[in-house]
């Protein structure tokens, strides 16, 4: 039920249009305002039903929220979900984009959007036509910085070295066993920084392009969607969609680690007690997929270069990544639980 989903979100509101023309509909959440204007990306994809995808925004939105908070990024925590018809033609993509666009314009500074799954630079300048100057992370064409994908990589990759220097006393990643899952904007990049470090990278995707891509070209262990959570590794590294840590899937985990780009792959927060139990330190998602978003907000708010966002990116990540393990470690909580407290506290403080 929409009611009861809203009803029991803690964020502050939700903007619901729907588009006639193609029968999508566009949410936008806008979580928290507390620390600045809501910024998040805007997700493109079908759902089972509605409600999923009013869901995805809701819960989206709240990730935000924490994202910006833990490092302390004046934004708040916003996140747009246009859910297309499952039978959308390609066609009407510009048209819909004008029209997420002209709704983000009339919200008048609410929210700032950028790219998210579904949605590319391109795109960004599509929106912008009508959004601007509410739009990040258009094409550098255009004269935006371009797409968040490779930051976030890089913010994973040390985050991943942060992890091997708390697991193992050795932030090397020559040898280790990292299972990458799903290969876009971030797991491609991923992979690229894992495989220059030397370790021993598998991945898994569902597109038939990608698998032939990193697999023959790259010749990398491919594994298949069935056995991506029984796999042996060292790290899994999600970079998908959310959810992929839940009940069914944390008893099979053979991993040391779970450090990715994906959004919200805690199916509950309570499943962090269930990986702290089984002894795999879980690097939460939000602490570790800032990168994009810390560049992009940087290069395009703050007026960073792109080896200035490149290097706050790769020191601020391991940094409070450090700062979460240890209070974890210290009050004998989850890490989740842990980066949540760091969020509050900043959120209570309002800055
Ligand atoms: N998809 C990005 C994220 O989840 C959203 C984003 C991109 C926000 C660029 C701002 C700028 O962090």
């Amino acid at each position: 039920m929409m009611e009861s989903l809203i009803r029991e979100w803690d964020g502050e509101t939700v903007i619901v249009h729907y588009d006639r023309p193609t029968g999508a509909w566009i949410f936008i959440a806008i979580h928290s305002t507390r620390l600045g204007p809501a910024a998040g990306g805007t997700r493109m994809k079908s759902y089972h039903d509605v409600e999923a995808a009013l869901q995805d925004a809701l819960r989206l939105s709240a990730g935000m929220t924490y994202k910006f908070a833990v490092p302390g990024i004046p934004f708040g925590g916003g996140k747009a979900v246009i859910a297309i018809p499952s039978e959308f033609d390609k066609q009407s993509c510009p048209a819909i984009l004008r029209r997420h666009g002209a709704l983000i314009q009339q919200l008048g500074g609410l929210f700032f959007t950028g790219p998210d799954f579904g949605t590319t630079s391109e795109d960004m300048d599509i929106i912008a036509e009508t959004g601007a100057p509410y739009i990040f992370s258009r094409t550098l064409a255009a004269g935006g910085s371009g797409s968040p994908g490779p930051f976030t990589a890089l913010g994973v990759f040390t985050g991943i070295q942060t992890v091997c220097e708390h697991l193992f006393g050795d932030m090397t990643l020559k040898s280790r066993r990292v299972l990458v899952q799903g290969t876009g904007s971030v797991g491609g990049a991923l992979i690229d920084h894992l495989g220059a470090a030397g370790a021993k990278v598998m991945f898994s995707d569902v597109d038939e392009g990608a698998i032939r891509h990193f697999r023959d070209e790259f010749e990398l262990k491919f594994v298949p969607a069935e056995a991506v959570y029984r796999t042996e590794c060292d790290i899994f590294a999600p970079c998908a969609l959310g959810a992929v840590l839940n009940a069914d899937t944390i008893p099979q985990l053979k991993c040391r680690a779970v450090a990715g780009g994906a959004n919200n792959q805690l199916a509950d927060p309570e499943n962090a007690k269930h990986l702290l139990d089984r002894g795999i330190l879980y690097a939460p998602d939000y602490v570790i997929n800032v990168g994009g978003a810390m560049a992009i907000l940087g290069m395009e708010t703050q007026g960073w270069a792109r080896d200035q966002a490149e290097k706050e990116v790769a020191e601020n990540v391991p940094r409070v990544l450090r700062q979460v393990f240890e209070l974890a470690a210290t009050e004998g909580i989850t890490t989740e639980a842990a980066a949540r407290r760091i969020a509050e506290e900043r959120l209570s403080a309002g800055m």
